[in-house]
């Protein structure tokens, strides 16, 4: 299984750490972010590896990750032109992903590996704060709901088939001006096999000045 790890977006909400430097290499405590979606790939037997961020970033990243042997994986880049939303980061990887692959999000930290679906699966959290996410309830994923229906967090880690792409090439920017990867797993809901993967582990993701000192925090503590 290949993996892609989605690393663009302007961080507005890290503002001003994310004015020079790309959210996804900011520290969590002794290690740039992006070190923990690569170890988490890792851990699910992911060897070759696509990062997709913007122009402007595209470099740091190579200048850390390298082409991966000091990581034991293969790296390779693209390049996001612009911030169009995590779907359309995603379609950047339609020739690189074949079969089954994982996508996890740079800023999403998960404390140990998880157990891989047949096919396509969006890995669920329970959470204390499920309006900051997409939140999964009765078969269905609202984005950032007003009044959650559940405390089910949808993780940023999916599981998916190239069927995901022709949906992709479709589907309609939302209010916001984003292809919103809600949209893509509500439609693997509907009509592919796509499992439930409820997560035990701690899980975060470090987007916000709270959610990364929690997260750098945490992994304070584990040393
Ligand atoms: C994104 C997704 C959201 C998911 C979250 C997990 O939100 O849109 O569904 O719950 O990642 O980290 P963002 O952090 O980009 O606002």
């Amino acid at each position: 299984m290949k993996g892609i790890i989605l690393c663009g977006g302007t961080g507005t909400r890290l503002r001003p750490l994310t004015l020079v430097v790309n959210k996804h290499l900011l520290p969590v405590y002794d290690k740039p972010m992006i070190t923990y979606p690569v170890e988490t790939l890792k851990s699910m037997g992911v060897k070759d590896i696509l990062i997709i961020s913007g122009g402007e970033h595209i470099g740091h990243f190579l200048e850390f990750l390298g082409d991966g042997s000091l990581f034991g994986v293969n790296f390779t880049y693209k390049v996001q032109k612009e911030a169009g939303g995590i779907a359309q980061a995603l379609a950047l990887a339609e020739d690189f992903a074949s079969e089954q692959f994982a996508v996890i999000l740079g800023d999403n930290i998960f404390e140990y590996s998880v157990p891989v679906p047949k096919k396509c699966g969006i890995v669920l959290k329970e959470v204390e704060n499920p309006n900051r996410f997409g939140v999964y309830c009765d078969g269905k994923i609202i984005e950032k709901p007003a009044k959650p229906l559940s405390n089910l967090a949808v993780t940023g880690l999916y599981f998916y088939t190239p069927e995901i792409f022709d949906f992709i090439k479709q589907l309609q920017p939302s209010a916001r001006g984003e292809l919103e990867i809600t949209d893509v797993n509500n439609w693997c809901l509907q009509n592919l096999d796509t499992e439930k993967i409820e997560y035990d582990g701690f899980w975060s993701d470090a987007g916000t000045f709270e959610s990364l000192l929690h997260s750098s925090n945490w992994a304070k503590s584990r040393k």
